[in-house]
């Protein structure tokens, strides 16, 4: 497995690394077991991934992640978690208080003494400064006292597509940020404007979320929305076939579009490790291989960046 330096925290990640967000949940919401998902990170650290991305309302999944890495050596692997700094009833920027609890809790559900890599969970542009005001000196005071390692933030990507959070947090305050978790696909390129170069100038580390998502693996879906932007002009008509629009991309040691995805995803130098959501082990083992030559053919990237770099998708 290739490993990468988290930034400049002195913590290296395997290219790729376990999601348990994300439409799967960890298997929660496909009736997996504690013993499905404790076979599915054994599995995850046996085919050298060391990083576990999770969040305190992904359901139960840090409890269930703290089940499963039990008795595994701590040093031998990273947890990233994350704490939203809204209010969802009001909408506003909770209190100090509330994150030294969050992260108390935390810590206790993953059964750890600190936290590798604690994020604020998916920061809009209009909140960022109330958060780096009011809650980031809580943070560092954290992070001083050990129980948190490095501090971040996420996007959200599904109502800021552009990560304009990302864009302000690495341009008005690089030194404050160990760490970024953003979207970067080939459905979502936008971050290789300025995202990655910022990220790469300040040695900020990268994490790609949701580089596969939902509308990679599924073709139907994926003509759907190509005939949408063919229809509405935002790609030329003749720049991918209606059927199967990204089928050429198979070719080589590419076996499928998912496997492309993932690749196209940890291809900048400047990724860090790509999340996989994946809540299944045969998957996992065909991402893993996917990721182990991140790189496609140069003129299948040249094709993707040509045709779909302007494009900002969601999903
Ligand atoms: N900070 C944030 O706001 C935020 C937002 C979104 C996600 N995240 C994090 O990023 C992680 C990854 O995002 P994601 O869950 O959207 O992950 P993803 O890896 O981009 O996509 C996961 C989806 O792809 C499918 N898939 C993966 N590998 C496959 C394969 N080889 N063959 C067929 N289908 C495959 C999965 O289904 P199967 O289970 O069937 O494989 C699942 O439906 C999340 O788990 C979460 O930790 C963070």
């Amino acid at each position: 497995m290739i490993k990468r330096p988290l930034g400049k925290t002195g913590m290296e990640t395997s290219i790729l690394s376990l999601g348990t967000g994300g439409a799967r949940q960890f298997g929660q919401n496909m009736g997996h077991s504690i013993k499905d998902q404790t076979k599915l990170v054994h599995a995850a650290l046996d085919m050298g991934i060391n990083i576990f991305d999770t969040a305190s309302h992904y359901g139960h999944s840090e409890s269930i992640l703290g089940n499963c890495l039990s008795g595994v050596q701590r040093d031998s692997f990273l947890i990233c978690t994350k704490w939203p700094a809204r209010d969802e009833t009001d909408n506003t920027v909770l209190d100090p208080t509330k994150l030294i609890e969050s992260v108390n809790k935390s810590l206790a559900r993953l059964q750890t003494d600190y936290i590798d890599i604690m994020l604020f969970h998916g920061i809009m542009p209009d909140e960022y400064l109330s958060i780096v005001e009011n809650l980031y000196p809580t943070m560092a005071q954290l992070k001083s006292e050990g129980k948190i390692r490095s501090i971040g933030f996420s996007s959200r990507f599904s109502e800021d597509p552009e990560q304009k959070s990302i864009e302000l947090g690495l341009s008005q305050n690089p030194d404050l940020w160990d760490v970024v978790m953003l979207k970067y696909g080939i459905l979502n390129q936008h971050a290789a404007k300025e995202i990655l170069p910022l990220a790469q100038k300040h040695q900020i580390g990268t994490i790609n979320m949701a580089a596969v998502r939902v509308k990679l693996p599924d073709a139907n879906l994926l003509e759907e929305l190509i005939a949408k932007w063919k229809s509405s002009g935002l790609i030329d008509i003749n720049s991918l076939p209606s059927s199967d629009p990204l089928g050429w991309l198979i070719d080589g040691n590419v076996t499928s579009v998912i496997e492309a995805g993932y690749k196209f995803a940890a291809e900048p130098e400047s990724i860090s490790t790509v999340l996989t959501g994946t809540a299944s082990i045969p998957h996992l083992k065909m991402n893993v291989e996917s990721i182990r030559e991140p790189n496609l053919k140069k003129e299948h990237l040249d094709r993707l960046k040509n045709t779909l770099s302007h494009i900002v998708e969601y999903a």
